[in-house]
């Protein structure tokens, strides 16, 4: 099966003013207009989605980078997907390793999932490990992060969920980090793969899969091409209108 591939910004918790994000936002808008092949989202602090909703462009898609898992009422300091979905927010990040280190649990990640699709948003799940360890303890945490999160999930609905493989060891702020390959991400994807199409037959072969972890524009095509997976997910580098550009345009050209 032929998958758009998609390219996502995940701006956390940056810019600091509404006019520089404003700025970031009109730049990338402005430079895809010839882009057909390759969804573009970009995952904005909440504060800002209601004047980049204001941007109009159909090629950049808007996304929230958490929602809260439930309908509107009392919930100091929560957003809920509705409230996103109503702004004109059509993707939202769940399960960020930034946010499971704050204490998000997998079941946590789940409700908010089912809520997500509940009101139409397309959910982008991330997993992935902190460190690598001999035994490839690894890829049973990644099993465990991805049973959890997608447990009664109905096979119907999993065209929308895009996974995410960051593993956290390679993310930019991550201290000591090191340089995640394209190979790491292959192999991981193959295993994704397989634990996906365990768990919603034929229906997971339309699910896509992103790697993330300091991605930038150099290196974006090895993982394009050679990590197995369906898009990429920046975060440094979607600060960067040039280089979130480049990484768009490497993506738009290379299949
Ligand atoms: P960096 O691209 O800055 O490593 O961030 C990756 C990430 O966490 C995106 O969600």
């Amino acid at each position: 099966m032929i998958k758009r591939k998609i390219i996502v910004g995940n701006w956390k918790m940056n810019p600091r003013t509404v006019k520089e994000a404003g700025k970031l936002f009109g730049e990338v808008a402005k430079g895809v207009s010839r882009v057909k092949k390759t969804d573009i989202v970009i995952c904005a602090p909440f504060i800002f989605l209601e004047e980049l909703a204001e941007i109009r462009t159909s090629k950049v898609k808007l996304g929230a980078q958490d929602a809260f898992p439930g309908d509107t009422g009392a919930f100091t300091g929560e957003v809920s997907a509705d409230m996103l979905y109503e702004l004109g927010v059509r993707y939202v990040i769940l399960g960020h390793s930034e946010r499971r280190a704050f204490g998000e649990s997998n079941n946590d990640v789940n409700k908010k999932i089912k809520s997500a699709l509940a009101y139409g948003l397309w959910p982008i799940l991330c997993v992935g490990e902190s460190d690598r360890d001999h035994n490839h303890g690894y890829f049973s945490l990644v099993k465990m992060q991805l049973e959890k999160c997608l447990a009664g999930i109905s096979k119907n609905s999993v065209g929308k969920i895009i996974i995410a493989y960051e593993p956290v060891w390679a993310i930019s702020t991550t201290p000591d980090r090191r340089d995640a390959t394209a190979d790491d991400s292959r192999e991981m994807t193959i295993f994704i793969r397989k634990i996906l199409s365990d768990k919603f037959g034929k229906n997971a072969g339309s699910m896509r899969i992103l790697y993330g972890g300091s991605v930038n524009e150099k290196d974006a095509s090895e993982f394009l091409e050679n990590g197995g997976v369906d898009g990429l997910l920046a975060g440094k580098s979607s600060l960067n209108a040039k280089k979130f550009l480049e990484i768009i345009n490497t993506a738009e050209h290379i299949f």
